[in-house]
């Protein structure tokens, strides 16, 4: 006869060990993956997508997160709204499709139409007390910081929480002139895992050696970092003097580590790629022109963090932009998009398929290890398994997950970054 154990939630994040993974439940529960939804995701500034995308008047990007569906739309006054893309009639879905380019809104139930504005506009026999203005769609709260188009779905969301972000990641990213560039090419990479594995995944790099050559080809830190922990820190130290020096804002800034408390946790970190490599490139040479308003070739990479769900590579010619979106309790969308200078001309100035190959191979791969791993904790047989030294970003990202359900706040790890 089997009993079953019945345990809160509450006892159930007590009881999980930092240096450790997560119980099974936490990665196969629906009712946790909706507890995470209501109490992570809802309470983050979510990364949309970058302007480029919505260039023009009446161009228009959905957001499918946490049972939403969110319309971000620039309007004829250049301004991009957001709107939840439901009929204010009898609620219909208004854009069926996942992009596209609209003079209206026009919900294809009965036909009603709201301007780029969100106003109601056309509503065909309604009754004469029946007032259009009192009928506007739903706006969702939007923000567009150094061209990323941001959306909270929580009233509360503080946007001083983006101010202070875009304020400490400003310096690294300004250069770089992200508002100015353009997305050359964006990628889906549906992953049949709970949104916590992926992000764990993509915290560490102790995966990286045996899971991704080519990724481990381009940066030297995988293996120095393995072999030479301290030679490696010397290095980056010195680099980072190095472009102190000249004026290239590169310290470490804390993100997961410093407070567990954050609800969304920033942080940045920059490091050399490898000697003779001017950018994350498969031989090392440069894929597109220098970004933004760099004067020369630096030859780092930056990583930025916006909480656990939207991270940033920067490289001196490309950024990528990688968007983690829970979807069900066993499967995460992960979309990755690829900037160059907004001036750049493809043919003559890049090569769509050198500027991503190395996020793209690493991402398909990182997809099936994250699906296998998904598959080994859907197993009976699964417990918490003991973190390496050099899974701290992960580990720090679990504490502060623990933490944010109202787990004991567990202390930093020892440093700051992922990978
Ligand atoms: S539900 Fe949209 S017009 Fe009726
Ligand atoms: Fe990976």
């Amino acid at each position: 006869m089997t009993r079953r154990e019945t345990v809160s939630f509450d006892d159930l994040v007590a009881r999980q060990t930092p240096d450790m993974s997560l119980e099974r439940p936490f990665y196969t529960d629906r009712s946790i993956f909706e507890r995470d939804i209501e109490r992570i995701v809802s309470r983050q500034w979510l990364f949309v997508d970058h302007v480029s995308a919505i260039p023009k008047a009446g161009d228009y990007v959905l957001y499918e997160v946490a049972g939403e569906s969110i319309v971000a739309v620039r309007g004829r006054d250049g301004v991009v709204r957001a709107f939840y893309n439901v009929c204010r009639h009898r609620g219909s879905r208004i854009c069926l499709e996942p992009r596209g380019n609209l003079r209206t809104l026009t919900c294809p139930y009965h036909a009603w139409v709201y301007d780029l504005e969100g106003s109601l506009i056309h509503a065909p026999l309604m009754a004469g007390d029946f007032d259009k203005r009192d009928w506007p769609l739903h706006p969702c709260r939007v923000s567009v910081r150094e061209g990323l188009i941001f959306i909270a779905l929580a009233e509360d969301v503080e946007t001083a929480r983006l101010d202070e972000a875009m304020e400490a990641l400003g310096p690294y990213a300004s250069p770089y002139e992200l508002a100015g560039a353009k997305a050359i090419h964006t990628a889906t990479y549906p992953t049949d895992a709970n949104w916590k594995l992926a992000v764990e995944n993509f915290r560490e790099c102790y995966h990286c050696a045996s899971a991704h050559p080519e990724y481990t080809m381009v940066n030297a830190y995988v293996n120095d970092g393995a072999r030479e922990p301290e030679k490696r820190a010397r290095a980056v130290r010195d680099w980072v003097s190095e472009w102190e020096s000249r004026g290239v804002v590169a310290r470490d800034l804390r993100a997961w580590g410093d407070s567990m408390e954050a609800v969304q946790p920033f942080g940045a970190f920059r490091q050399p790629i490898r000697e003779g490599y001017w950018t994350l490139s498969e031989d090392g040479r440069p894929v597109a022109p220098l970004m933004g308003r760099l004067e020369e070739w630096d030859k780092g990479e930056t990583l930025m963090i916006f909480g656990p769900l939207f991270y940033v590579y920067l490289a001196n010619d490309h950024a990528t932009l990688f968007r983690f979106t829970p979807v069900g309790e066993r499967h995460t969308e992960v979309v990755v998009s690829w900037l160059v200078r907004g001036d750049a001309e493809e043919g003559r100035d890049y090569d769509v398929d050198r500027v991503i190959w190395m996020w793209d191979v690493t991402t398909v791969e990182d997809t099936k290890i994250i699906n296998d791993n998904q598959l080994g904790v859907n197993s009976r047989r699964y417990a918490p398994g003991r973190y390496s030294e050099r899974e701290y970003g992960t580990r720090n990202f679990v504490a502060w997950y623990l933490t944010q359900h109202g787990g004991k706040t567990a202390g930093p790890g020892p440093p700051t970054m992922g990978q």
